[in-house]
């Protein structure tokens, strides 16, 4: 047993009470040590210490909160902000003054600046091009053996991202450099989140020298983007234009700064995430080749012969159901952190200014208080009426408040249009070498998914 497993909870005269400790912490590491080791079970337990519990990470506390309502209100309070160990872990990558890890006035502002692209009555617009890579998918598979599918996703992800929202070809070469630097940042920020070790980072033995060079060749990326489109002297209406064409609030151009960070926040979380979800997806169409065949017959009845479109989407009610399953089990964006900006209260606790708080959209997905059968894979479970009596931010896969994944619409589309195209043009079967184990970083996929897709 460790020192805070015994400490008391205690009393105090407001009526608010400190959080009780999470058991299992070691010296030094605290509890960093299960988070680097079995992240996802080391927080599905948290909830049987309390509503609130109180972590150790290196020398921090941090509070873990663990119901959905708890969750919410952390999500929806103005008391806490963008920040804590995974922010911080991800600034190296995403600098200060992107949309997503800038807070307060800039944020607001530059929600305003990338919002219109991302509207729901936006999304058909990108329909032609996201029909195109979803086609151009399925051909490249008929042809191409065994599928690394880590590679083949975030591949597809980042094309779809890039070519929608910046409109550019000059993505074509370079997606394989973005997912390869992703893969190597998004594992390492993980390790220094969860082990925040600081000065052991910049000891130059081979893990460092590669995370920094993948660090670099993300940010060079980022530059050739934004000179290539200011070199071809075009303005197309897309959200690459509406960055360049950013004002501050004196009506003053924005720096280049805050347009590289910008871009660098569109994106990061833009294929990282869908890449990831993509993976999980596949994963469970080949676990679960029934459900493959429903997606094929909705498919089927829905589009008949011709290639899926853009505009079948909203009639895949199925196919849907199975993507939005696919993240309550499988949430790419699994860990979150906020800091409080005041002293306030959360469920009875208090928290103290300054204290960061981290929840896990994976835990709060697979709790048995808010899903029946809460490990069981059930696309139905999403059928109209049958989600009425999951509780309020229990299932929250792109989030809540002024935080919320400005995608939800797009990446929802995509999502549904390329799972579609796939299942009705292929079963899959696992080969040798793949490892379907989750992988854990800052986002959750599966390991290393090696596929055989055979033509239907
Ligand atoms: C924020 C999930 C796709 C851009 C977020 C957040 C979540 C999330 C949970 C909120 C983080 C927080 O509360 O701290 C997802 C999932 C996706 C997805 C599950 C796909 C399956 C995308 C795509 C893009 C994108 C395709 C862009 C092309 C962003 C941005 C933010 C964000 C810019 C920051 C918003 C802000 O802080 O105001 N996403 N995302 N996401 N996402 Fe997504």
């Amino acid at each position: 047993m460790t020192v805070d497993a015994v400490q008391p909870t205690t009393s105090e005269p407001s009526g608010l009470r400190e959080p009780p400790p999470a058991g299992g912490g070691v010296p030094l590491l605290g509890h960093g040590w299960k988070l680097a080791r079995d992240p996802l079970a080391f927080f599905e337990q948290l909830r049987d210490h309390g509503d609130v519990v109180r972590l150790r990470l290196g020398p921090k506390t941090v509070y873990a909160v663990t119901t959905p309502e708890l969750t919410g209100a952390v999500a929806l309070s103005p008391d806490y902000i963008i920040a804590g160990p995974l922010w911080e872990s991800l600034e190296s990558l995403l600098g200060k003054q992107g949309v997503a890890t800038a807070n307060g006035p800039l944020h607001r502002r530059q929600r305003r600046t990338i919002q219109p692209a991302f509207r729901l009555d936006a999304v058909p617009g990108y329909g032609p091009i996201m029909e195109e890579e979803a086609h151009a998918l399925v051909e490249r598979w008929r042809t191409a053996g065994t599928l690394d599918v880590t590679t083949e996703s975030f591949r597809v992800a980042v094309r779809i991202a890039a070519r929608c929202l910046m409109r550019g070809s000059y993505m074509d070469d370079r997606a394989d450099r973005i997912c390869a630097d992703l893969a190597t940042l998004f594992s390492g920020m993980y390790q220094r989140m969860v082990v925040p070790l600081g000065p052991l980072y910049r000891v130059p033995v081979p893990a460092n020298r590669e995370f920094n060079r993948a660090l670099a060749d993300l940010h060079l990326l980022v530059d050739e983007i934004v000179a290539d489109r200011r070199a071809s002297g075009q303005k197309p209406d897309d959200l690459l234009t509406a960055l360049l064409e950013a004002t501050d609030e004196n009506g003053e151009p924005i720096g280049e700064q805050e347009i590289h960070d910008q871009v660098i926040a569109i994106v990061t979380p833009g294929s990282e995430t869908v890449g990831s979800t993509l993976m999980s997806l596949l994963q469970v169409l080949t676990q679960h080749p029934e459900l493959a065949d429903r997606v094929r017959d909705e498919v089927k009845t829905v589009v008949g012969d011709r290639p899926v479109a853009f505009d079948d989407v909203r009639k895949l009610t199925y196919t849907a159901n199975v993507v939005v399953e696919t993240m309550r089990l499988y949430p790419a964006v699994w860990i979150l952190t906020r800091r409080a900006v005041t002293d306030t209260a959360l469920g009875g606790y208090r928290i103290p200014a300054g204290a960061d708080i981290v929840y896990s959209p994976y835990a709060i997905q697979r709790d048995p208080r808010s899903f029946a059968r809460h490990e069981e894979f059930d696309p139905d479970r999403w059928l109209p009426g049958g989600s009425e009596e999951v509780p309020r931010f229990a299932m929250s896969p792109f989030s809540v408040g002024n935080r919320k994944c400005p995608s939800d619409h797009f990446s929802m589309a995509e999502l549904t249009l390329v799972t579609a195209a796939l299942a009705a043009a292929f079963t899959f079967e696992e080969a040798p070498g793949s490892d379907s184990r989750p992988r854990i970083g800052i986002t959750l996929r599966p390991r290393r998914l090696l596929l055989n897709p055979r033509p239907r």
